[in-house]
């Protein structure tokens, strides 16, 4: 029987590591064909996740450039992808979450008639402008797929409700299937400062922020309230790998840079990230995959943002919305800081975005798709 050629197209750090145990489902399928096609939209954070899970793209579209435009973006992906399409001609396209390369692979399989998959379709804030531009990234990507893997129940309810067409799948959250085989108790860091780090007598708290939306005073705001927390609190240590965006690292190294107890690192390898994570205290993180992670490692987390399409967390008591005004972030970071009670209530492992077996539904999802087998995969349920 002839094989169905499944593309994989991606871009960034946070879609590889979600998308590299998909590769790995399609390449051990028999009835599929793997194909990888990276826009490389980010090079460095994008390299070092295709290192770790060993995946050799045939397509690399090199578009990445220093302080990129949103319109370059999407242009030199469209462009890229017009050539690998109509070379390789797949059956299918997926795609992953709400980046530029997620929408603009989404519209150029779509250009050439090809069927779209959505790998964490359906999660909304229903806000146009935050996340930016990823909230309409993944509202159009919703509208050209064919086929939506929704990590839960809420997000394909979204779906219903805005009556998007095309065959929709409650899968869970690839990347708790990626978390799975990267934690390992006892891990070693490459990094000898993250080593000497004392988890036990120090509160470790782990920091991210790179989002578009929070460039500007957001992001003054949130530096700040890292800093008065490291000068108020002496047992604490804050580890805050900061994203190669020369914006960002401005920003972080204008105000965090040389102040006691705050370390400022290059981005980790996402095998040393996720192993800090489950040691650290808790986090601190504007970003959409750390969200996801620390609940499943039992870690709380302030999210220093306004609003998240991922509320299912919040719901269970894991996660609290931080804000970007100092005040506020420094008000709840003291609460977790300062009542055991407060932190024990936060500090328990939830998994409502999956269980690991994403990978395995969506391969079925496809399967049943091209009429390869004959049951539906059953629903992701908590
Ligand atoms: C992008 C995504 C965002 C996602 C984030 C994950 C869009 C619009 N945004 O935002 O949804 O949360 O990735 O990290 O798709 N850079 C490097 N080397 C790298 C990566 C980035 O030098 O390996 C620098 C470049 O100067 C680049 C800049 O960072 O121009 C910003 O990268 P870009 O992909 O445009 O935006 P992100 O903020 O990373
Ligand atoms: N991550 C990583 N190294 C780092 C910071 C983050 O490997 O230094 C991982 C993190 O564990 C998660 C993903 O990158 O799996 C999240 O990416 P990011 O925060 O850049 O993007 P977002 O999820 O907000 O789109």
């Amino acid at each position: 029987m002839e094989k169905k050629r499944i593309m994989t197209v991606f871009g960034t750090r946070p879609e590889a590591i979600k998308m590299a145990p998909l590769v790995g489902a399609l390449m051990e399928h028999p009835n599929l064909e793997s194909i990888c096609c990276v826009t490389a939209q980010h090079r460095e954070m994008l390299d070092g996740v295709l290192q770790l899970f060993q995946i050799q793209p045939q397509y690399d579209l090199n578009i990445m450039a220093q302080q990129q435009s949103l319109s370059q973006i999407t242009s030199r992906c469209l462009l890229g992808m017009d050539q690998v399409l109509q070379e390789a001609k797949p059956d299918l396209v997926l795609v992953h979450g709400d980046t530029s390369t997620t929408f603009a692979g989404a519209l150029s399989a779509f250009y050439h008639k090809i069927p779209v998959g959505h790998v964490e379709a359906g999660l909304r804030t229903y806000d146009k402008y935050s996340p930016f531009p990823e909230e309409m990234n993944r509202t159009m990507v919703g509208a050209l797929a064919d086929l939506h893997f929704c990590p839960t129940a809420a997000n394909r309810d979204n779906l219903l409700r805005e009556k998007i067409a095309g065959e929709m799948f409650i899968t869970g959250n690839t990347v708790i299937d990626a978390l799975k085989t990267t934690v390992v108790p006892g891990y070693q860091f490459t990094d000898e400062r993250l080593n000497q780090l004392n988890f036990k007598e120090h509160k470790v708290i782990l920091v991210t922020c790179h989002r578009r939306e929070n460039y500007g005073l957001p992001m003054q705001q949130i530096m700040l309230a890292l800093r008065e927390i490291a000068e108020r609190f002496e047992d604490v240590q804050l580890v805050y790998p900061v994203h190669l965006s020369p914006i960002v690292r401005e920003t972080a190294m204008k105000y965090l840079d040389g102040v006691p107890r705050i370390h400022l690192i290059d981005p980790l390898p996402a095998d040393e990230m996720h192993n800090l994570m489950a040691l650290c205290y808790f986090v601190m993180t504007d970003s959409g995959g750390l969200q996801e992670e620390a609940p499943a490692l039992g870690k709380p987390v302030l999210v220093l943002r306004r609003e998240t399409e991922r509320p299912e967390a919040i719901a269970a008591g894991t996660v609290r919305l931080a804000g970007v005004e100092q005040d506020e972030i420094v008000a709840l970071a003291t609460q977790l800081l300062s009542s055991e009670a407060e932190y024990e209530r936060m500090a328990r492992a939830v998994n409502p975005y999956g269980d690991g077996r994403a990978c395995d539904r969506i391969v079925k999802g496809i399967l049943w798709h091209f009429g390869l087998c004959t049951e539906k995969p059953l629903d992701f349920v908590p």
